[in-house]
């Protein structure tokens, strides 16, 4: 078990990928903590899943766009767990469209929860993690933010902005032996691209050498690596997980 006794929060575990990182942290000992927004069902579902596997965890549902609401949120989670080890920033949104026809509210969005949100979790979990000398945070990029994809500008702004981010943080928390990194996925079968036009797919399976999109799991069993021992000497890294799309 590489995560027994340790406390996880996955930002936007409701579904997709963050609750695949949940069942993953959990299948390795990890106490949970399933976080979203609007979407107290797949947040309870996800609960259920780790604990009909025989695992624990709990739900807590906040906006990590809004400092109250993570202020108060972590505050509950330590009133609960007494600790958290391992920060997974995963919830994310897009609001695609093409730079002339992009508005600002559409672009204020995106930059809100993916990178402001990846921002205010840091910084109000890692306060907590140098008092414990200890820490991972996992943040979630995208290739999108190291190649940069057409009606994606607000998108591409918001994960290249957490490249730069988990960087600066990485070397900022390195001498409280707290290790940051981001992965950038590639193209994930989630409901976020499940909207995609079938066209837009095709273009995309065009350009990945392994020839197939990826399965959340796969993202998941990244996120578990980066989050136990045996990455103790990565940190301020950025992991492609792409089937071979960018190099
Ligand atoms: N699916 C892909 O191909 C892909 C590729 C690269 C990166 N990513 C990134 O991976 C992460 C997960 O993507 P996914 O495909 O599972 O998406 P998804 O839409 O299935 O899941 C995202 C979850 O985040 C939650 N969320 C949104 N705003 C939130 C907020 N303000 N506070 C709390 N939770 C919030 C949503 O309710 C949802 O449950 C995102 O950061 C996404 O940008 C996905």
């Amino acid at each position: 078990m590489r995560l027994s006794g340790k406390v996880a929060l996955v930002t936007g575990s409701a579904r997709g990928i963050g609750r695949s990182i949940a069942e993953a942290f959990s299948a390795e000992g990890a106490i949970v903590v399933v976080n979203d927004v609007g979407n107290d069902a797949g947040a309870c579902e996800t609960l259920a899943a780790i604990t009909a596997s025989g695992g624990n965890g709990t739900v807590e549902m906040f906006d990590v766009s809004d400092a109250a609401q993570v202020d108060a949120g972590v505050k509950n989670i330590l009133a609960v767990h007494g600790r958290i080890d391992v920060l997974v920033n995963n919830a994310g949104i897009t609001r695609d469209n093409l730079l002339l026809r992009m508005s600002e509210e559409e672009f204020d969005a995106v930059l809100r929860v993916n990178l402001k949100g990846t921002y205010l979790l840091t910084k109000t979990v890692t306060r907590h993690m140098m008092k414990q000398r200890s820490g991972k945070v996992v943040n979630i990029s995208s290739v999108v933010g190291m190649m940069g994809n057409a009606g994606q500008s607000n998108y591409a702004a918001a994960k290249a902005g957490i490249i730069g981010f988990t960087k600066a943080a990485a070397r900022e928390l390195a001498p409280r032996n707290i290790t940051v990194n981001a992965i950038a996925p590639g193209f994930i079968r989630t409901a976020m691209t499940a909207g995609l036009p079938e066209a837009v797919q095709k273009t995309f399976l065009a350009q990945i050498p392994l020839g197939r999109f990826a399965e959340p799991q796969e993202v998941a069993q990244l996120a578990l690596f980066l989050s136990t021992d045996a990455s103790s000497y990565i940190t301020g890294q950025v992991i492609g997980i792409n089937g071979g799309m960018y190099m």
